[in-house]
């Protein structure tokens, strides 16, 4: 096991509810360490392009224009064996299906307003987190 990065994003929702503070917690007292963080609002062409891959989906409009609701928060975390642990502390997709304890179990909403998002590989969470931030605000 090494120690690689994953990305994450506290959605709209979670933002919107006041539960971005017990997250980050959750997130930290699980062992992962914020080596860059933002606030910010996504535009619709912004979402729309960090979610291209997933253009041909049912609902990728729907997710487009949730995630441009509202403010979320950006971030890369550090951990041994990052993407798998932080995607089982999060939970699964739909919260309804999530694990007890998970993020999404506790603050998620629905299956389309789901708390937050979680890098599904290696490969991916270098692309998304080089999507957000620049080298000059990676710690
Ligand atoms: S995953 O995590 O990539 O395996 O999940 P997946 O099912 O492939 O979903 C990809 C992202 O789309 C969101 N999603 C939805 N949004 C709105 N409505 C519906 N029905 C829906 N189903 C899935 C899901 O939250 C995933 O977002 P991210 O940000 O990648 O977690």
């Amino acid at each position: 096991m090494s120690t690689n990065k994953t990305f994450t994003m506290i959605k709209p929702d979670a933002v919107a509810n006041g539960h971005t503070g017990a997250i980050l917690d959750h997130i930290i007292k699980g062992g992962f360490k914020i080596i860059a963080m933002k606030y910010l609002a996504l535009s619709k062409e912004t979402a729309g392009k960090f979610y291209e891959v997933h253009k041909e989906r049912p609902f990728y409009g729907e997710l487009v224009d949730f995630m441009s609701s509202g403010p979320i928060v950006a971030a890369i975390l550090e951990k041994d064996n990052a993407v798998e642990d932080f995607r089982k502390l999060i939970g699964a997709t739909d919260p309804a299906k999530a694990d007890k304890g998970t993020i999404r179990n506790l603050y998620a909403e629905s299956i389309g307003a789901n708390a937050i998002h979680g890098s599904d590989s290696d490969e991916n969470a270098k692309i998304e987190g080089d999507f957000y931030f620049s080298a000059l605000e990676k710690f």
